[in-house]
């Protein structure tokens, strides 16, 4: 993988195909390495840029706290140090959240947002407490405890939770950490995605053990113009169960 100094990390990303940009980026407690089968559908269309996130895969996972802005700002260097003024943004879960955060901030620089198995919402504050009882967990003994608990969570499918399992496991406690502060700390974006003319599409499986498509229905019926794609029983990895669909519906809508 390529990598780019951002200021406080260093952040590794894989940039693939031609076309207009279009910015993958996975969730939480994952790597670039979900959206392989996506991509190589949509290389032919489309400057395919898959960074790992700032604590996952060959990324930095520093010690010391981060928030949902830091990303963006991550993202931004990114995007700067390959010369790219806008794209597109696709993100899985918490790389919606990240996605979102970034339209908001520079909206400008955003052509279309996809949110695959992901929410607008904030964290109600019995979430915020739990994912800070988690990250205490993870420091003091490790992280498989929240390996167990959230695989069978990802997908009904066999080989996705097979795959997703052994892409957990590889990762640092450090990311786990400071993505679960990260992801506690962040902004509710519905009014701020209602002040935006970008399109969006929203893709989410009705079988999502994760983050419920009720999250979906209500961006939906908050913002007319976004367009909901309903995987039947699609669980939380749409890329990995349903790589056609979904790409197929970036390649219709971005
Ligand atoms: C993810 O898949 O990125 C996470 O499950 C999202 C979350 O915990 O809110």
């Amino acid at each position: 993988m390529e990598k780019v100094l951002t200021g406080a990390a260093t952040i590794a990303y894989e940039r693939r195909g031609r076309g207009f940009p279009l910015v993958l980026i996975h969730g939480f407690p994952l790597d670039h390495s979900i959206w392989d089968e996506v991509a190589s559908l949509l290389e032919n269309d489309f400057d395919l840029i898959l960074p790992d996130l700032r604590g996952f895969g060959e990324s930095d996972a520093p010690s010391a706290a981060w928030t949902m802005n830091d990303l963006v700002a991550d993202l931004a260097a990114l995007l700067d140090h390959l010369g790219i003024e806008s794209a597109f943004l696709a993100g899985h879960s918490m790389g919606g959240y990240l996605a979102l955060a970034f339209a908001t901030a520079y909206p400008a620089r955003v052509r279309g947002l996809a949110l695959v198995s992901s929410q607008a919402a904030a964290d109600a504050p019995e979430r915020k407490t739990g994912r800070y009882a988690q990250a205490l967990q993870i420091a003091e003994e490790g992280i498989g405890a929240t390996v167990a608990a959230m695989t069978e969570k990802f997908s009904a499918d066999e080989r996705v939770r097979k795959f997703v399992h052994d892409l957990m496991r590889k990762q640092k406690p450090a990311g786990y950490i400071g993505s679960l502060k990260a992801m506690a700390g962040r902004a509710d974006t519905m009014t701020a995605l209602e002040d935006t003319s970008f399109p969006i599409l929203l893709v989410h499986g009705d079988a999502d053990a994760l983050i419920p498509i009720e999250r979906a229905r209500e961006i939906q019926a908050a913002i007319p113009r976004a367009r909901l794609i309903v995987l039947k029983g699609g669980g939380h990895m749409p890329m990995m169960e349903s790589p056609r669909e979904v790409g197929e519906a970036f390649e219709n809508f971005l």
